[in-house]
């Protein structure tokens, strides 16, 4: 049977608090049974005329990505891509040592991280290219269709493919998927958080990344971040979380020590 594009989905912009009417597209024929599937997975409306849309989720031959028609400073589709800087994931991407030391790697160590709140991925992306085996959570499904496109080009990428092969997304809520962990009495090694932060930037200096994210994704209220931290304290020994430097503790929780790097923090938390 055909599919039956919905009439306009409204997505509520946290950053904002506009509604944006999101829809997915393609760029060439070839490609329209791919997105006509992905508008039936995500329930979004499917469109040919990029015109009565604001954001698109459009699938192009590069791979699936974000365009926001009215944005001048989100100049060009934005797309989750790990092949483009992959040398840099392995070493010099900002807060990497950090970020490795956070979550326990020492020397050859190298632990199965849950990464809980996986955004675009490029923390989960760093902890593989060091050699961490990591699982992704992500709740967003438009988000987590960008990240499975990213995962999957850097899967055919000969650069990247190794990397990519350490990593497994799964699209849900993380306190769910937590109290669910714990009630089967599974453990995990690590559990990394990385909750959304308001933005202090105006619009127009924030990286195009960050500006997807504020799209995408709704900063969480602090009982939510309460209930997550406490979700995953209840099923693992050791939770990092990456704050920006000069941010109070997560749910107010005093964490056993924190690693501080020029703009971002974690917060480590053992038992
Ligand atoms: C700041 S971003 C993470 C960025 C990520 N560390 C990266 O490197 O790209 C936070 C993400 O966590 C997700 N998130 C927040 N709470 C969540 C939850 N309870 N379960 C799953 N995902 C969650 C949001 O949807 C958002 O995509």
């Amino acid at each position: 049977m055909k599919y039956q594009p919905a009439k306009s989905v409204p997505v509520d912009c946290p950053a904002t608090k506009h509604r944006y009417s999101i829809a997915v597209t393609w760029t060439v024929p070839a490609l329209a049974a791919q997105a006509e599937e992905l508008a039936r997975q995500l329930a979004l409306p499917l469109t040919e005329t990029e015109g009565q849309h604001i954001l698109l989720l459009r699938v192009s031959q590069e791979g699936l990505e974000l365009v926001k028609l009215d944005d001048p400073h989100l100049n060009g589709p934005v797309r989750v891509d790990f092949t483009a800087g992959a040398i840099d994931y392995r070493r010099q991407q900002q807060g990497r040592e950090l970020l490795l030391k956070a979550v326990g790697c020492k020397g050859n160590r190298r632990p199965v991280v849950l990464d809980a709140t996986g955004g675009l991925g490029r923390d989960s992306f760093l902890l593989a290219a060091a050699g961490c085996q990591v699982r992704i959570i992500e709740r967003e499904p438009i988000l987590a269709a960008l990240l499975a496109d990213g995962l999957q080009r850097a899967q055919q990428h000969s650069k990247t493919a190794a990397i990519a092969a350490r990593i497994r997304l799964t699209v849900g809520d993380a306190t769910l998927f937590l109290r669910e962990m714990r009630k089967q009495g599974q453990r995990m090694e690590v559990i990394y958080l990385d909750p959304m932060f308001p933005e202090r930037h105006k619009s127009a200096l924030v990286k195009k990344e960050a500006q997807m994210l504020q799209l995408l994704a709704a900063p969480d209220n602090p009982e939510a971040e309460k209930e997550l931290l406490a979700a995953a304290l209840a099923v693992s020994g050791r939770v990092a979380i990456k704050r920006p430097v000069k941010a109070p503790f997560l749910a107010g929780r005093k964490p056993s020590y924190s690693l501080l790097g020029k703009t971002i923090r974690f917060d480590v938390y053992l038992s």
